[in-house]
């Protein structure tokens, strides 16, 4: 038996990749720490409560007290636990710069205590900044332009301090913009199913010609699983789907799918230093095996479609009052 510390396994990727590990590895055991944001829901793990290879944990990855004792009885830490909305970094940093930066912080020093067999930081694209043209690499220097991406390259820093200073074993991942189920409806592309919907608004930031890459959750599972396996410790993997898009593509691909009118596109004032394109060449990681299995006409078809038939999953979020006062705080003076 594995133990598997997953930090942010109630969050969106996190529960996706809770899922995909338990599920392919029978001889796993994961211990899933987590706070319980805004954005951790249990309800992404309802189906393995049964499950007793499966532990839930709520805590808080800047805790010494409660990260220490977990650590010391994991064999390998992936770190998801992030404030990961661009939008509400924009809003106030703080809860960013304690979760992403000194959580991350408290989990090496952990981990560098207790001696693991791996950590693994899960990263972002964003760490870059913002490209015209081609795409980066990972030799690329780190350029983040919002508060967010910021204290994820801050974070990414110390993981490699923690490396080169004191011989632990990392790999970092830096991934696209990930689409699939389980995902906060105040990303784009949740925000957009759910609301056409229910026939509201599509705010397009801007004129909507900004360049994201998307990446179907699974995919993006399957790489952290080959990185975590068969990367090289030290090392940091470009994780892309090669599935470019504008804003205003998407929102017409997410229309269409569901039968909606395009006069639900409402074009609004732009997301304060917006970046205008991120790109990643992944060729590192294809060399280790991987490819994303889902094109983009496939991984929209199956989000739009998850959440159909998934309502009453985000109806539930969509009707508390935090959310409702984020969406007014975000959208009511644009
Ligand atoms: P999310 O916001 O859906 O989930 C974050 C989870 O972390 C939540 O369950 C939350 O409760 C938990 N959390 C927050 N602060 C915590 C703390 N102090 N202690 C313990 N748990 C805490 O995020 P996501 O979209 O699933 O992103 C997961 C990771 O992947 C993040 O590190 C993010 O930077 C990275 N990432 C995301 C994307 C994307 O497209 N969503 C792409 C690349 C990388
Ligand atoms: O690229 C990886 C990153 O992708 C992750 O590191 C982040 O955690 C994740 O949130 C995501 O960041 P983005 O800022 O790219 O995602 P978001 O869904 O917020 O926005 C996607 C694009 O859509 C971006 O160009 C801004 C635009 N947008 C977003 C919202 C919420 C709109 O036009 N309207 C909106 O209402």
């Amino acid at each position: 038996m594995k133990t598997l510390l997953i930090t942010g396994g109630c969050g969106f990727i996190g529960s996706n990749f809770i899922h995909y590990a338990l599920a392919k590895y029978r001889q796993y055991r994961v211990v899933n720490l987590d706070k319980l944001t805004y954005a951790g829901n249990p309800a992404n793990l309802i189906g393995l409560v049964d499950d007793d290879r499966y532990r839930f944990v709520e805590g808080d990855i800047c805790d010494p007290a409660t990260v220490g004792p977990l650590v010391a009885e994991a064999d390998i830490v992936v770190n998801f636990a992030a404030e990961s909305h661009v939008d509400r970094s924009i809003m106030g940093g703080a809860e960013f710069v304690q979760t992403n930066f000194n959580g991350t912080y408290t989990l090496l020093d952990s981990a560098v205590k207790h001696g693991v067999e791996r950590f693994h930081q899960i990263s972002t694209d964003e760490v870059y900044g913002s490209i015209d043209e081609g795409a980066w690499t990972e030799e690329w220097p780190l350029a983040p332009r919002n508060p967010y991406s910021s204290t994820k390259a801050s974070a990414e820093l110390l993981v490699r301090a923690y490396h080169i200073t004191h011989g632990l074993p990392v790999v970092t991942t830096r991934a696209s913009n990930n689409i699939g189920p389980f995902q906060y409806p105040e990303k784009r592309v949740p925000l957009y199913i759910t609301n056409a919907i229910d026939d509201l608004p599509l705010p397009v930031y801007g004129d909507g010609s900004q360049v994201r890459d998307h990446l179907y959750v699974e995919d993006h599972c399957s790489a952290i699983d080959l990185v975590l396996h068969q990367g090289e410790i030290g090392e940091i993997y470009n994780v892309g789907g090669e599935n470019d898009a504008t804003g205003l593509e998407v929102a017409k691909v997410i229309l269409k799918r569901l039968g909606k009118d395009e006069s639900l596109l409402k074009f609004v004032t732009d997301r304060s230093g917006h970046d205008q394109r991120y790109a990643l060449d992944s060729s590192k990681v294809q060399a280790l095996g991987w490819q994303p299995a889902s094109d983009f006409r496939v991984a929209m078809e199956r989000t739009v479609d998850w959440y159909v038939e998934n309502e009453s999953w985000w109806r539930e979020i969509k009707e508390r009052q935090d959310y409702k006062d984020y969406y007014q705080r975000n959208y009511g003076n644009r």
